[in-house]
């Protein structure tokens, strides 16, 4: 079912020490067999389209998408926005049926960043639409241990009080895509504290992949409540499609989609979701 309450599903999985898996989809295959494996497991899923896919999948299709596959299971969906890097891509978002939407300005200023995250948050308020927005900032490689872009909890808790966000994106030493060194060392010490500053704000990790089971089950435990993959999921099909005994063009993406599906049954078990 689709579920436009986001915080509340996300407040339960923080109070109950688990976190949800966020995962991309990039096509109506990818989108299918993610819902299609949260059903058969009972479990909820936020099914999350990227604006940095937008050249492979249109806005207006990932919803329909979206949309068409949540409502036809059981299992709770969220159908997020992830990344949307401007005001007006999030509002055609919301516009569009998304029911929950991540505004991510946390290259600009403390300022500006509330200030962008504030006009969406207006806007979405309007429809029951839930926000994300970032703080600190999670890049890719080169970036991760970077700690002076680590969230800091003061920081945190005036940006939630200030731009009136649902749930909150931190970095604490993740970054997106595949890892040059190695599993990351993540600063526990950082999540504890920007947990303790907002203790009715559900927590996001971004960047969860190859960020290592041991580090990802303690963040669910210990604060987060909802992690995204995107690279893991993509890496696993792209390797299994390799297989020489797939005949044709069928076969190749059941092989892609069953791969999609074990990246994902694992990250369930790995964040102890219920
Ligand atoms: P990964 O590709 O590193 O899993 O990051 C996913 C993500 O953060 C999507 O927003
Ligand atoms: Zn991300």
């Amino acid at each position: 079912m689709l579920v436009k309450n986001a915080k509340e599903l996300l407040m339960k999985a923080k109070d109950g020490h688990y976190a949800i898996p966020s995962c991309n989809f990039v096509d109506l295959d990818s989108a299918r067999v993610l819902c299609s494996t949260a059903e058969e497991l009972h479990l909820p899923l936020i099914l999350s389209f990227a604006e940095v896919h937008k050249t492979v999948l249109s806005i207006e299709e990932a919803a329909l998408i979206g949309k068409y596959l949540a409502e036809r299971y059981d299992t709770p969906i969220i159908l997020h926005l992830d990344h949307g890097m401007e005001e007006e891509y999030c509002v055609r978002a919301i516009d569009l049926g998304f029911t929950s939407v991540m505004i991510d300005a946390s290259m600009k200023d403390f300022e500006g960043n509330v200030t962008t995250t504030k006009n969406v948050v207006k806007y979405a308020r309007q429809f029951g639409v839930q926000v994300e927005a970032e703080i600190g900032h999670v890049g890719s490689n080169a970036l991760a241990s970077d700690t002076s872009l680590y969230t800091e909890p003061e920081e945190a808790a005036r940006f939630v009080a200030e731009s009136g966000c649902d749930s909150l994106a931190v970095s604490i030493g993740t970054s997106h895509g595949v890892y040059k060194t190695g599993t990351p060392s993540l600063s526990f010490d950082a999540l504890h504290g920007i947990a303790a500053a907002l203790p009715d704000t559900p927590l996001v990790l971004h960047g969860g992949s190859g960020t290592g089971d041991e580090n990802l089950s303690r963040c669910a435990k210990e604060g987060i409540a909802k992690v995204n993959i995107f690279t893991d999921l993509y890496v696993a099909a792209l390797a299994a499609i390799q297989d020489p005994k797939i005949k044709d063009y069928l076969e190749m993406k059941s092989a892609n989609n069953a791969a999609i599906k074990a990246v994902q049954m694992h990250y369930y078990k790995v964040f102890g979701t219920k």
